[in-house]
């Protein structure tokens, strides 16, 4: 559990998809696969890809200027930037960096993280500490990841799942005392990374001796994952909900990672929950890992889904394995819709 020095709160939601719209039956054209089949395993339709110009800085600062209109912050006094992705558009420099200079937070110190699909609620929990620790007061979190760069267009049992997008929030020092980030926790199982990756080699030096890289696109377990998935994010929602002395009763709306409607489904049985508590726009937009959670509240929350206030679950898992809960209580308006 969280002890703030100084209360922490969520004031801004932003979210960026690019262009191209690939459905469930253009991918036909490139494997052999049908929209029964996708549909029925993981409930996508669609998945946004980028082309062109599109990458994941492009994305993420996009992200990040919705969010940053809909909290109001001056971008001068944005004080740190933490972007979470697992595919940028460089090994260096970060993404942070580029999505400094193209808002011109130019006050903001910068750095990404690396969590794959629960690079969000990793990322939080540190905006959160850094906050209430009075180190800084104005992070913006931004989660991007472009897989459609990084997946295997010829292997049907994964290239169908992914999709690109970038998700963004702001996080601030309470204005009004009152704290809003519950509790987050975020854990770690090294011995099952084989499971889910996507390796970078590199080449050797030619002088010690010559490699053969691997192909750099994602490799998959999924009944591991799916099953990780079920068993373990159940547990860290009830020990987090626990933690702060809560229950599933006070939970009013669940945003998980959307990485596949069974898994969803799986989870809300497993806490005897109401399936309608949990929201869900995977079909919209496949699986955009460190994405999937902001972009998810930022639909949610545009489509009047989320009361004023509720006490929501964020919930990530993914590649490392990694995964994630967050409790926050959400009651930020939209700044834009005040003018
Ligand atoms: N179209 C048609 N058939 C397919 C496709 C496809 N796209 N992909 C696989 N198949 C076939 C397989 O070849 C197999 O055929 P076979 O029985 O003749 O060998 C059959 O369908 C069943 O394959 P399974 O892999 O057993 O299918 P399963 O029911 O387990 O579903 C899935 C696969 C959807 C990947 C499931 O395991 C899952 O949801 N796992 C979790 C994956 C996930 O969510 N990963 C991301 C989370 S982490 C992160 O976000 C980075």
């Amino acid at each position: 559990m969280m002890n703030s020095r100084y209360p922490v709160t969520i004031t801004g939601v932003g979210k960026c998809l690019p262009e191209n719209v690939i459905t469930n039956d253009d991918l036909t054209k490139l494997v052999d696969t049908n929209d029964e089949w996708i549909f029925s395993r993981s409930g996508i339709k669609e998945r946004h890809v980028v082309s062109g110009n599109e990458t994941a800085s492009s994305l993420a600062a996009k992200a990040a200027k919705d969010a940053i209109e809909f909290s109001g912050v001056d971008v001068k006094d944005i004080d740190l930037i933490i972007c979470a992705t697992s595919l940028p558009d460089n090994l260096y420099p970060s993404t942070a960096c580029e999505v400094q200079l193209a808002l011109g937070a130019s006050n903001a110190a910068a750095f990404d993280i690396v969590a794959a699909c629960s690079g969000l609620i990793y990322g939080l929990k540190i905006a959160n500490s850094f906050i209430a620790s009075g180190e800084y007061k104005n992070v913006l979190l931004v989660g991007v990841d472009i897989h459609s760069r990084f997946v295997n267009w010829s292997d049907r049992s994964t290239c169908v799942l992914f999709g690109d997008g970038a998700g963004a929030l702001v996080v601030q020092r309470s204005q009004d005392g009152q704290n809003d980030v519950l509790s987050v926790d975020i854990r770690a199982d090294g011995t099952k990374a084989s499971e889910l990756k996507i390796p970078l080699t590199g080449i050797n030096c030619p002088l010690v001796e010559q490699n053969t890289p691997e192909l750099q696109c994602v490799n998959m377990n999924g009944r591991e994952i799916y099953k990780f998935a079920v068993n373990y994010v159940p547990e860290s929602i009830m020990y987090v909900l626990k933690n702060i002395n809560l229950t599933v009763n006070d939970v009013d709306t669940y945003i998980l990672h959307q990485a596949n409607i069974r898994i969803i489904q799986a989870i809300a049985d497993k806490l005897h929950e109401n399936q309608e508590k949990f929201y869900v726009n995977l079909h919209k937009y496949g699986n955009t890992s460190s994405a999937s959670i902001a972009i998810a509240l930022t639909d949610a929350i545009e489509e009047n889904k989320i009361n004023y206030p509720s006490t929501l679950v964020l919930s990530g898992f993914g590649a490392g394995l990694t995964w994630g809960t967050a409790v926050v209580r959400w009651r930020a308006k939209d700044k834009r819709k005040n003018v």
